[in-house]
């Protein structure tokens, strides 16, 4: 068997890469001898991601999971651009396993009060700046306010909630109720709340919406910020990989504030606070209760 059909054969463990809404933009095209990662346009997020920026991290982030797998089994594969995976001298280096990537999970319920140690952020290497998270607090209510009084981006973000598990794609890709750690109560009330948006939007559900997040960083915790080294974006998405597994191997959890980064005023101040191109924005810290496997196609 080709090493091509090899890595084919455990696609489903690539799949276990994250991407933003948990929309799984990637196409793998198997060829004989190489492997090109397309993008699908319909799992792209024109409205809440128009520069394009979470869909290259999360190619990224598929192209380092896939290069995960293929070293554990053996394989000798590297990327190329395009992205492309493509024959190799070598095994890909790397510390991580295919446990490492079915572990991997996004944790949004509270998190144990306490900072990263400064040691575990310089193994994360360059290009990481951290925030206490008070300091964002407000920023995230103006970023929330933003997410949920855009119209566009409200209605992007519905499009790929599944709040109940009667929802037909449940287990398949999406943001369901229980991976946004929210309770039937709050499940059923943002559903009805999304579904009626142009009213909700007008009776102030932005607001509300943007309050009922103010106690998310009310802790002392900590904010890690992915900042850009150069254009490649796909490079970033496989850094970003590398330093939530990396942070993962420390027993530590991440959950994507990526409003912060795509509200324009939140943006300009995030960048201004760490002296460089905010790509994503994270709370890192240990979870205090074991978050859910997320759906996949
Ligand atoms: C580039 C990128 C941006 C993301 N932004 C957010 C975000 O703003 N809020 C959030 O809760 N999750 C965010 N996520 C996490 C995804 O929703 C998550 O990876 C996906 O639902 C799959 O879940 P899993 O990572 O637990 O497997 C983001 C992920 C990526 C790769």
């Amino acid at each position: 068997m080709s090493w091509v059909e090899r890595l084919r054969e455990n696609e489903a463990i690539c799949r276990r890469a994250p991407s933003a809404h948990n929309t799984q933009p990637w196409r793998p095209e198997y060829h004989p001898d190489e492997i090109t990662i397309g993008i699908d346009p319909a799992r792209s997020l024109p409205d809440s991601d128009p520069t394009g920026r979470d869909l290259a991290l999360g190619i990224g982030a598929f192209v380092e999971t896939c290069l995960i797998v293929s070293a554990e089994l053996g394989l000798t594969v590297t990327a190329a651009p395009g992205p492309r995976l493509v024959p190799a001298a070598d095994r890909y280096a790397t510390p991580f396993t295919i446990a490492d990537v079915e572990a991997r999970r996004v944790a949004r319920g509270p998190y144990a009060p306490g900072r990263v140690d400064a040691a575990v952020i310089a193994e994360l290497g360059p290009g990481i700046a951290h925030v206490p998270t008070r300091d964002l607090v407000s920023d995230l209510v103006v970023a929330d306010r933003w997410l949920f009084g855009t119209p566009a981006v409200a209605a992007e973000l519905r499009d790929w909630l599944r709040l109940s598990p009667a929802h037909p794609r449940y287990h398949l890709d999406g943001l369901t109720d229980r991976a946004l750690a929210l309770s039937r109560y709050e499940a059923r009330f943002l559903s009805a709340a999304l579904r009626a948006y142009p009213v909700t939007r007008r009776l102030g559900l932005p607001a509300l919406l943007a309050a009922s997040g103010r106690g998310l960083l009310r802790y002392d915790g900590s904010v890690l910020v992915l900042l850009a080294d150069d254009d490649d974006r796909v490079a970033a998405g496989r850094r970003l990989l590398r330093t939530w597994l990396t942070l993962a191997r420390h027993g530590l959890a991440v959950h994507p504030l990526s409003q912060l980064v795509d509200c324009p005023a939140t943006a300009s101040r995030l960048a201004e606070r760490v002296g460089g191109e905010p790509l994503a924005v994270f709370r890192v810290g240990r979870p205090l209760a074991e978050p859910v496997r997320s759906a996949r196609r």
